[in-house]
Formats: structure tokens, sequence, C-alpha cells
């Protein structure tokens, strides 16, 4: 995915060192990440930090987003208020490949707190190197966007 480039990092407090582990990681890789935070542990609400991250997504300052919770459910059902963002949680990194490939998902969410940092790392792997396959995909995907019209 030669064309991605700037990837948006936020999460709440269950997943701040799963997310810096994750920064460094993509940076070393040749990412840009723009890490919007928290960096501090007091316990916070992971909704809003859910749709600060996809906030930039849908206005293209970001090409793609990664948010991290305890589960990486509130995080990911919060960024898929925004219009324009697809965010689902892997665990697994199948699903983190089927996710770009076949839904063109433009957010990624793990759990911090179900998912051990070497294989969240293989997720965010599988995410990033995967591109949209389009096709009969694409008339599906377009379907989901139809749903938020
Ligand atoms: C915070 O305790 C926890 O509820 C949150 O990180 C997340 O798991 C919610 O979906």
């Amino acid at each position: 995915m030669t064309d991605v480039k700037r990837i948006v990092l936020s999460s709440d407090h269950a997943a701040i060192e799963l997310r810096q582990k994750i920064a460094d990681h993509i940076k070393a890789l040749g990412f840009e990440p723009v890490d919007i935070g928290p960096t501090t542990p007091e316990s916070t609400h992971y909704p809003k930090h859910g749709e600060a991250a996809a906030n930039l997504v849908a206005k293209g300052e970001a090409d793609l987003g990664i948010v991290l919770c305890g589960t990486g459910q509130g995080i990911m059902m919060a960024a898929n208020k925004v219009k324009g963002i697809r965010c689902g949680v892997c665990s697994e990194t199948f699903s983190a490949k089927m996710i770009r490939a076949h839904n063109n998902a433009n957010m990624l969410s793990i759990g911090a707190r179900v998912t051990g940092q070497d294989l969240a790392i293989e997720i965010v792997d599988a995410f990033l190197t995967t591109e949209f396959e389009g096709g009969r995909h694409g008339t599906r995907v377009d379907m989901i966007t139809e749903i938020e019209a």
C-alpha cells in the first residue's frame, strides 16, 4: 500500500503502552504515525478518542487509523459513528487482512486487554500491508456507504 503514509493512533487509558509500541513500530516501517494520545494514565472515555481519530481519517488528514481500548470494542463503535469510517476489531491477522481486502476498512481497532503486544503488531502489519480488492467487494462497500445517506 504505497500511498498510505499517515496513520492516526488513539486509545483510552487501557491501551497507552500498546499504542506507543505500535506508533514506534510503524514509524520504523516508514509510516508517519500521528499519535493523538492520551499520554497520561488517568481513566478517560474511549468515545471521544475514537471520534477524534475517526474525524482525522474522515477529513483525509490521515490515510488510515488505529484505535485501541481494553477490548477494542467501545472505541470501534465510537469510530464507526463518524461518516465514512469503516472500523473493525481484530484479534488475529486473517481478519486484519480481510477488513482491508474485502471491506476497505479505513480504521483498525485492537483490544489491549485481549491481544498480546506481539500479536497486535502482527495484526497492524497485516492491516497496513493489505490492499482493497475492489470489484464485487466495492459494490458491497458502496452499499454500506449508502446506509449512511
Ligand atoms: C475501560 O475500562 C474499558 O471499558 C474500555 O477500555 C473498553 O474496553 C471499552 O470498550
